[in-house]
């Protein structure tokens, strides 16, 4: 079966994406639910956390992804590929991620990816982009007590807002670094590095001991 074929940006503001998902069932998402989660905040087709799944399967994967048919398209390919430590799931996380996280035992997020988010590039569509203060403030909430969070973008100035979000939360410490920490690149991030671009980076660590 060929890829499926998507528009490139859906609008996050449309009616159709303002409807709440379900939250996350973990013990009927995995096989492992106690196991340790990595979440994945616009996955794409979700070939990282593919690739991530079959190099630890002691950890459990869930990708968010607001396309809706490459979300249908990444499951079918974890189930082809007998991987019960991953899950995707339909989710506008813009505006939802509390939602879908809400039900998601204390302690068990223990690492979250954003990469390569949608810019949004012009002034007037700045509401559409993905990382915004409810997203950190969730994040906050649900990762684990030295949990991690990745930021990578090749576009600068949306870099900088976003790593500005988590730098004003003082739940959150930051550890700069100029390489992805993880064993797997994903799909942007070769096509950028395969450019010979740039790629902006850093690390966030929930703080210990937060109230
Ligand atoms: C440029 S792609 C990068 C995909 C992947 N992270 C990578 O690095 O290859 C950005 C992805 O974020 C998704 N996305 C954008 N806004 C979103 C939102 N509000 N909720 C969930 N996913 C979103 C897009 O549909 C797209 O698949």
């Amino acid at each position: 079966m060929g890829r499926v074929r998507v528009h490139q940006h859906v609008n996050p503001l449309s009616p159709y994406y303002r409807q709440s998902p379900q939250p996350i069932d973990i013990a009927a998402a995995f096989a492992n639910p106690e196991n340790p989660l990595v979440l994945d905040i616009g996955c794409a087709r979700g070939r990282f956390l593919l690739r991530m799944a079959e190099a630890e399967p002691t950890w459990n994967y869930l990708g968010v992804e607001i396309r809706e048919p490459l979300v249908e398209e990444a499951n079918r390919l974890a189930a082809e590929a007998g991987l019960t430590n991953l899950h995707y799931a339909f989710c506008n996380a813009m505006l939802w991620l509390e939602r879908l996280l809400e039900s998601i035992p204390a302690g068990r997020l223990q690492t979250v990816t954003i990469q390569f988010p949608d810019p949004w590039f012009k002034k007037k569509h700045a509401k559409r982009r993905m990382v915004n203060q409810e997203m950190v403030d969730t994040i906050a909430k649900h990762l684990a007590p030295s949990g991690r969070v990745f930021v990578q973008t090749d576009i600068e100035f949306l870099a900088e807002e976003m790593f500005a979000l988590f730098r004003a939360d003082d739940r959150f410490e930051e550890s700069p670094t100029e390489t992805n920490p993880f064993l797997v690149k994903t799909e942007r991030e070769k096509a950028v590095e395969d450019k010979g671009l740039p790629v902006f980076r850093t690390l966030f660590t929930a703080k210990n001991g937060r109230t």
